[in-house]
């Protein structure tokens, strides 16, 4: 599972970190890794905002090295899942033709939230990246419901 934002150091990372605790927690056995679709952050660990606000709901983060998604990704994943549908395009765009990833929006799996978008909290405040958190730890159970209920790769 490969979750991609603009600049891998806030949304995504928390995504990987959120779907790492839930997977444990669920019994969900996966590969877990995040990048972004631009090159600015390349090698930066995530935003320290996104870090506090993933510590105080028990996730680690910090150890994160940016990274921008790559042609392989498209092979080596079996899910590429977008926080936003301007990175979603971005994906598609990039998607060989024989890419064997599946490509979709994070939120598409919650109620309600069919091509809905987890804002970008970069300018924003830590509530406002407490609220990126929340939104996306809702799309992580949405997303966790979906693989078990299709039967995949459970642990054990
Ligand atoms: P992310 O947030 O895509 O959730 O990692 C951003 C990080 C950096 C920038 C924009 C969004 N930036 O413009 O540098």
């Amino acid at each position: 599972m490969l979750f991609v934002c603009l600049g891998n150091i806030c949304r995504s990372p928390m995504a990987e970190g959120a779907l790492r605790a839930a997977a444990l927690h669920r019994g969900l056995d996966c590969h877990v890794d995040s990048a972004g679709t631009a090159s600015y952050h390349i090698g930066s660990r995530p935003d320290d905002r996104a870090i506090a606000v993933a510590r105080a709901n028990g996730v680690e983060i910090a150890s994160h090295a940016a990274r921008q998604i790559e042609h392989e990704d498209f092979y080596r994943f079996s899910h590429i899942v977008a926080l936003d549908r301007a990175n979603l395009e971005g994906i598609k765009a990039r998607a060989p033709r024989d890419g064997t990833a599946r490509v979709s929006l994070l939120l598409d799996a919650t109620e309600g939230g069919l091509g809905q978008s987890v804002v970008d909290p970069y300018h924003g405040s830590l509530d406002d990246f407490a609220t990126a958190w929340m939104t996306i730890a809702a799309g992580i159970e949405a997303l966790v419901d979906q693989l078990l209920g299709e039967g995949y790769s459970a642990t054990g």
